[in-house]
C-alpha cells in the first residue's frame, strides 16, 4: 500500500538537500524552532464543543512555513486547518488538512491529494511532514510533495488532509474517505484562499492514499452530496484489503499488515470490535510487533518486518485462519471498495494500476472497476504493464495530470474505457518545459527504483539506509 519507493525517495531528498545547501545557504539561525509533534501540538486538539459542529466546519487555522527544502520557485503559501470529520461510529473527531497556494492560483478549483502515508502514529502526519524544520520520518509524504509542487506549478491550489485522523489509522477506508470528503469542505470554506463559491474539486491518490481516494469517491455521492467534485484519481488502488493483506504477507512490504491492524483497532476506526479480539488472540511476541507499528512510520516499519508473515502462530492463535475470524473477516469486508452499489461515485474516476504490481493485486482493482462500470460508473483505467507498484505512480504522472485537467473543462468521457500502456519511462518535456526540473527529477528516481520496481524488490538492504 504504498508508494514507499524507498530507494526513490531517498534519492530524490539527497538531491533536493544538496539542492537546498548549496541553493540556500540560508543561516541555521533563521530556521524556526522545532515544530512540536502532533501528539503534543495543541493546535491538533478541537475546541469544547466542536462535536456540535457540521462536518468540515473548520474549528482552528495557522499558516506555515511548508518546507520544500528550498526549491520551490516561489515560496508558497501555506495554510494549515483543523475541521471536524467523522469516525467510522458516527462520533465527531477532528483532523488537520494542509492547504499549499500558488500566486498564480486559479481561483474556482482546487486539488485534494491524499498523499501514502501509510503508517499508523501521528508523528507520520502529512500536516507534521510538510513543515520546515520537522524531521523527514514521513518520506513517502515528503516525496509526493514533489508531484504536488508539480500541480502548484500548473496553478492549482492543492489540500492535503492527514484523512488517517486523529488516531493515524491506516486502512480503514471509510475513515478514510470521510476524512478527505471533510477536508474538501473546510478548504472550500476556507475565505483566506479566495476560492469562489463552491469550487471545483478533483481527488487524487496513490496506494495508500488511493485508499482515501477511492473512498471518498465511494461516500461522496450520500455523505457529501453538495461538493462540487470533478474526477477522482486513484492509482495502485488496494480495493480490497484482504486481497491485499495475502499478497503483501511475507515480503518485503510485509510490514504495512501490522501497521494496518494498528488503523483499523484505533478508536475511531473499529477498535470496540477489533481491540479485544487482537488482545486475545496476538501472542507477546505478536503485541511487541503492533505496538512497533503504533510507535513508527512506514519506512521503519517496512524494516521491522520486512520477509515475515502475519499468519504465522509467533504472531496470533489463528494462524492462516486470522481473516476467517468472523468479526476481522466482517471488517475486511466493510472496506473492500466496489462491494455495495449504492456506493458508486458518480463523478469520473481514472483508475490506473500496474498489471504486474508486487504490492497491491490488480485483480483486485479491475473487479472493482467491473463493478463500477456495471452500475454506471464514469471511468477511465489504465493498465501499465511495464511497471511495478513503485515506478508506476511516476510513470502514469502525465497521464494523471491529463485526465485532472480534462475533469476541470468537463472533458473526460463518459462510460467505461480500458486501456493499456506500454510506457516504463518519463519524457521529460511531457507535461511542458516549466514542468521540466521535477518531471527530471522523477526520471532520476525511476532509474533507482529500476525497470519494474527491480532494485526494490531485489534489494530489501536498501530500506536500511537512512538518509
Ligand atoms: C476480496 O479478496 C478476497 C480474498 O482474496 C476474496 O475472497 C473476496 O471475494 C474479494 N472480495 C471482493 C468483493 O472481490
Ligand atoms: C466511537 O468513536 C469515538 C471517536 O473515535 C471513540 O472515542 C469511541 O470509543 C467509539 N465508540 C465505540 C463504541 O466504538
Ligand atoms: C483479490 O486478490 C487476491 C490476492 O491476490 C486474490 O486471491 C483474489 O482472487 C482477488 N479477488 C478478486 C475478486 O479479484
Amino acid at each position: 500500500m504504498a508508494l514507499s519507493i524507498v530507494r526513490m525517495v531517498r534519492f530524490v531528498l539527497v538531491g533536493l538537500l544538496a539542492f537546498f545547501s548549496i541553493a540556500s545557504a540560508r543561516p541555521a539561525s533563521r530556521f524556526p524552532r522545532a515544530v512540536p509533534n502532533p501528539s503534543s501540538d495543541p493546535f491538533y486538539q478541537p475546541p469544547a464543543g466542536y462535536e456540535s459542529k457540521a462536518p468540515g466546519t473548520i474549528l482552528a487555522q495557522r499558516s506555515i512555513s511548508s518546507a520544500f527544502f528550498g526549491i520551490l520557485p516561489n515560496p508558497v503559501e501555506a495554510h494549515q486547518l483543523l475541521y471536524r470529520t467523522t469516525a467510522v461510529n458516527g462520533s465527531a473527531i477532528a483532523t488537520v488538512t494542509t492547504v499549499f497556494k500558488p500566486k498564480n492560483a486559479k481561483s474556482d478549483r482546487f486539488i485534494s491529494f491524499a498523499t501514502a502515508y501509510d503508517s499508523s502514529a501521528v508523528k507520520c502526519n502529512p500536516s507534521y511532514a510538510y513543515q520546515l524544520g520537522t524531521p523527514q520520518d514521513s518520506l513517502i509524504a515528503s516525496v509526493e510533495l514533489l508531484l504536488i509542487e508539480a500541480y502548484i506549478i500548473l496553478g492549482y491550489t492543492v489540500a492535503s488532509p492527514d484523512y488517517e485522523g486523529p488516531d493515524a489509522a491506516f486502512g480503514p477506508g471509510r475513515l478514510a474517505g470521510m476524512g478527505v470528503l471533510d477536508g474538501i469542505r473546510a478548504v472550500a470554506s476556507f475565505k483566506t484562499l479566495g476560492l469562489s463559491e463552491n469550487p471545483m474539486v478533483v481527488g487524487m491518490g496513490y496506494s495508500g492514499g488511493s485508499i482515501a481516494t477511492g473512498w471518498a469517491g465511494s461516500l461522496q455521492p450520500k455523505y457529501a452530496p453538495e461538493l462540487n467534485i470533478k474526477g477522482w484519481v486513484q492509482g495502485g488502488t488496494p480495493a480490497n484489503v484482504t486481497g491485499t493483506f495475502l499478497t503483501a504477507d511475507n515480503t518485503a512490504f510485509s510490514g504495512f499488515l501490522p501497521a494496518a491492524v494498528v488503523g483499523l483497532k484505533a478508536p475511531s476506526a473499529y477498535g470496540a470490535q477489533l481491540e479485544p479480539i487482537v488482545s486475545k488472540i496476538f501472542t507477546p511476541e505478536g503485541q511487541k510487533v503492533v505496538n512497533a507499528a503504533a510507535t513508527n512510520c512506514a519506512v521503519q516499519d517496512l524494516l521491522n518486518f520486512a520477509e515475515k508473515s502475519l499468519f504465522d502462530t509467533k504472531y496470533q492463535s489463528l494462524g492462516t485462519g486470522l481473516l476467517n475470524e468472523p468479526t476481522i473477516q466482517s471488517v475486511l469486508k466493510q472496506n473492500t471498495m466496489a462491494v455495495n452499489q449504492d456506493e458508486t461515485p458518480t463523478a469520473p474516476v481514472f483508475v490506473y494500476h500496474a498489471s504486474q504490481d508486487e504490492i497491491i493485486p490488480y485483480a483486485n482493482a479491475t473487479a472493482m472497476v467491473n463493478s463500477w462500470c456495471n452500475w454506471g460508473a464514469d471511468v477511465k483505467f489504465t493498465t501499465y504493464a511495464n511497471g511495478g507498484h513503485a515506478t508506476t505512480e511516476v510513470i502514469a504522472f502525465p497521464e494523471a495530470v491529463r485526465f485532472v485537467s480534462d475533469a476541470f473543462e468537463g472533458k473526460t468521457a463518459s462510460g467505461c474505457s480500458k486501456n493499456t500502456k506500454l510506457d516504463f519511462i518519463l519524457n521529460p518535456i511531457a507535461l511542458g518545459v516549466e514542468l521540466e526540473p521535477i518531471l527530471t527529477k522523477l526520471i532520476d528516481g525511476l532509474s533507482h527504483l529500476g525497470q519494474k520496481d527491480a532494485n526494490v524488490k531485489n534489494d530489501v538492504s536498501v530500506l536500511s539506509n537512512t538518509l
